[in-house]
């Protein structure tokens, strides 16, 4: 039987030039897998701890050698012998070792870096890609790209209050083709800002961040950038929303600084309402705040049929927080973060989850991101739908859209682009 031989883990740098745990899980045969983690900026407050050192006198406090260690010292030994295709039984070890709710004693961070390292050494171990390591069928869904291509709220500064204006090209006919549209419209969104005076340079996950006076202005640009590729907006390719409100939710009201507004949660939703009617708007994610519940139910009674709406911070890829959200109808869809949660296995049973409910899932990166690629493969292995990872531009952004570009050429026949069957559950 193959078993674990060592998981050992070193401090890198994430995209942001901030530290963050990478490792490395060793066999007794030879085969290996590695994994990096990633690091939000908009961090929802429910989610699992990310264990940073608080050291002032290295990184700013931000250094992770405590959750290195945790791996090194505590991890390691403790895996050492056992079953790496035994994924549940490890993240379980991993989280009785923890003792804690929210990971707060071994860090989130190290957990996920030796559940997904080890992953990848028993896929390895197999001569399987990981993706197909992870699979139960021979057939496979590439799913339809999110890219953020304007960013604004906590990703940039003097840019929009909403967070992400992103482009979803349902309309393409594979993955390969939606990837060259949404890279058509991001060169023409560059020449367009270019033209209008305003700055042309990146937020953190590789979208423009001009400083537009109005959220609105920021979907006219795009609506713009779209025709301008030669694209028909609302067939060819969508709008995704991410406003990340908890970050301008203030004492119940939705502040939009740029715009001067306050708005009430039944205003607020009247804004989307608004939008969705007069925009290609097919997805918006933490539309409402992490703690305005009414306000989610408000919104999916209004658009929850015609638009997804995306629990982030809501869920924070807990099942626990997503089965009250089931329950509850406060959305359709949830984002599927791995390192809010902090092990493969919790993260693959929220994706079940919300199938089961007839919900959909969109696989992410975080804003602080590495050179690692896993989501690419959890999204095609588990046929999930959609992936959102930033900008068709940064070498942290395009790794993941780049490995899924190969895994279509290796799949052939056997993948079928999601289009807009990944809107299964709404009336469009
Ligand atoms: P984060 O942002 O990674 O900074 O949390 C991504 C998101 O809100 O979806
Ligand atoms: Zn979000």
């Amino acid at each position: 039987m193959e078993t674990i031989k060592n998981v050992q883990a070193w401090e890198i740098l994430d995209s942001r030039g901030n530290p963050t745990v990478a490792v490395r899980t060793e066999l007794n045969s030879g085969a290996y897998g590695e994994a990096a983690v990633p690091s939000g900026a908009s961090t929802g407050k429910y989610e699992a701890v990310e264990l940073r050192d608080g050291d002032k006198s290295r990184y700013k406090g931000l250094g992770v050698l405590k959750a290195v260690d945790n791996i090194n010292s505590v991890i390691a030994p403790a895996l050492k012998g056992m079953n790496p295709a035994e994924q549940e039984k490890i993240d379980r070890r991993l989280i009785e070792m923890d003792g804690t709710e929210n990971k707060s004693n071994l860090g989130a961070n190290a957990m996920l870096g030796v559940s997904l390292a080890t992953a990848h050494a028993a896929a390895s171990s197999v001569k399987k890609p990981l993706y197909s390591y992870l699979s139960h069928q021979d057939s496979y869904i590439l799913p339809v790209p999110l890219l953020n291509i304007l960013n604004g709220g906590k990703h940039a500064s003097d840019s929009t209050d909403f967070q992400e204006f992103m482009i979803a090209p349902a309309g393409a006919q594979s993955f390969a083709h939606a990837l060259r549209m949404a890279a058509e419209i991001y060169q023409a969104l560059k020449s367009i800002i270019k033209e209008q005076k305003f700055n042309t340079n990146v937020g953190d996950e590789g979208g423009f961040a001009p400083s537009l006076p109005s959220n609105q202005a920021a979907l006219e640009l795009i609506i713009d950038a779209m025709q301008k590729a030669g694209y028909k907006p609302g067939i060819d390719c969508f709008i995704a929303l991410d406003p990340a409100s908890s970050e301008f939710y203030e004492d119940g009201t939705y502040v939009l600084a740029r715009e001067g507004k306050r708005l009430s949660r039944q205003q607020m939703v009247d804004y989307y309402v608004k939008w969705t009617r007069e925009y290609p708007i097919i997805s918006i994610e933490d539309g409402m705040a992490e703690d305005d519940w009414e306000g989610w139910k408000l919104l999916c009674g209004a658009i929850g049929e015609r638009v997804q709406l995306v629990g982030d911070d809501l869920y924070v890829t807990n099942i626990k927080r997503l089965s009250k959200g089931i329950e509850h109808k406060a959305s359709n869809s949830i984002l599927i973060k791995l390192n809010q949660i902090g092990t493969l296995s919790e993260t693959i049973a929220a994706i079940n989850m919300a199938r089961q409910a007839g919900w959909t899932s969109v696989v992410s990166h975080r804003s602080g991101e590495t050179e690692d690629v896993t989501i690419a493969d959890l999204c095609a292995g588990l046929s999930t739908g959609q992936i959102k990872t930033g900008a068709p531009c940064r070498s942290e952004r395009t790794a993941k859209y780049n490995r899924l570009l190969r895994i279509e050429s290796e799949l052939g026949v056997k993948a079928k682009y999601a289009g807009m069957e990944a809107y299964y559950n709404l009336k469009r």
